[in-house]
């Protein structure tokens, strides 16, 4: 039976375990020179609703590293633009590709797209989740730290990267503490459910200062979303003092790092010099999501 990744409800801690392993050999097999053709013949079509850098990218090399080939598309050049409805358009890629990576803004057409595919269905960011770039953030921390037996903390708005944190941490038994302003917390149904399944100690504060407290681990992301541009004046005055800088960092433990998946406004949610001073790690963390999209598009493909 085919499986989606459409959230990290999808894979069990296991498998979530299994596909940073497989990321860690795939980035140094292919450090060493190793040509590793495993989804020779595999084609992998992309809808895409948002803008996307990192994403498309790190998806389209991936396949084209093991040996498999992309198929493209924005909304608007297919017939999506002129009312053909997504289950239907789901049932024709499905004859055509091998797997599919959705963008786009509601979640339940993520999901509708998974239900008449008859093959797998990745989630490359809806507004509610963004499993890929937690899959890469975990294996950037297990890279620089070996460990997350630690706490993590979230910084910032409880949007769509912190609703896949929220999952992770139930998944892997994390200790994650979220701090976000009032009337930004993440959504309470997803948060009730990762804290009755989970093993995980999830905390949701409103004071950054003790979300960051001993954390070794700092995540932070844009105030305002891909479809909430319209919000960002009103975000700026909300979001005051949730910047990771370096009067919040001293809160932190001295070892912590801080990630970042980027597009960074700098000056904004992180300051210029903390970005600067844990450049290194965000873009490892940038090209780790090739690694671990390459992983599971090995899982979901062959
Ligand atoms: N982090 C991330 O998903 O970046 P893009 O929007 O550039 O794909
Ligand atoms: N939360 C951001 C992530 C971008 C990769 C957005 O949805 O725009």
């Amino acid at each position: 039976m085919k499986r989606d990744f459409l959230t990290l409800w999808d894979v069990s801690e296991e498998e979530i375990w299994d596909l940073i392993e497989r990321a860690r050999v795939l980035k140094k097999a292919s450090s060493e020179g190793a040509l590793i053709q495993t989804l020779k013949g595999k084609i992998l079509g992309m809808l895409f609703m948002k803008p996307s850098t990192r994403t498309r990218v790190s998806f389209e090399a991936g396949m084209y590293k093991l040996g498999g080939q992309c198929i493209f598309m924005t909304s608007k050049e297919t017939q999506l633009s002129r009312k053909e409805p997504l289950s239907d358009t789901a049932r024709v890629l499905s004859r055509y590709v091998d797997g599919l990576v959705i963008r786009t803004y509601a979640h339940k057409e993520a999901e509708e797209l998974a239900m008449y595919s008859s093959i797998p269905v990745i989630n490359g960011l809806t507004d509610s989740y963004h499993p890929c770039q937690v899959l890469s953030d975990l294996l950037t921390i297990w890279e620089k730290k070996e460990s997350f037996d630690f706490p993590i903390a979230w910084v910032g708005d409880g949007n769509n990267m912190a609703h896949s944190w929220i999952v992770v941490a139930s998944r892997m038994g994390l200790h994650l503490k979220v701090a976000t302003p009032k009337g930004y917390e993440p959504d309470s149904d997803i948060v009730n459910r990762a804290k009755k399944a989970g093993k995980g100690k999830i905390e949701i504060t409103n004071d950054p200062f003790e979300a960051v407290k001993d954390a070794l681990v700092i995540n932070t992301d844009v105030w305002a979303s891909m479809g909430k541009e319209s919000e960002a004046e009103a975000r700026l005055e909300a979001f005051k003092g949730f910047q990771v800088n370096r009067d919040l960092l001293q809160y932190a433990s001295d070892e912590a790092i801080v990630l970042h998946c980027l597009p960074a406004h700098r000056g904004e949610e992180i300051s210029d010099d903390i970005m600067e001073d844990f450049a290194d790690v965000i873009f490892d963390q940038a090209e780790n999501r090739m690694w671990a999209q390459m992983a599971l598009l090995e899982w979901l493909l062959i």
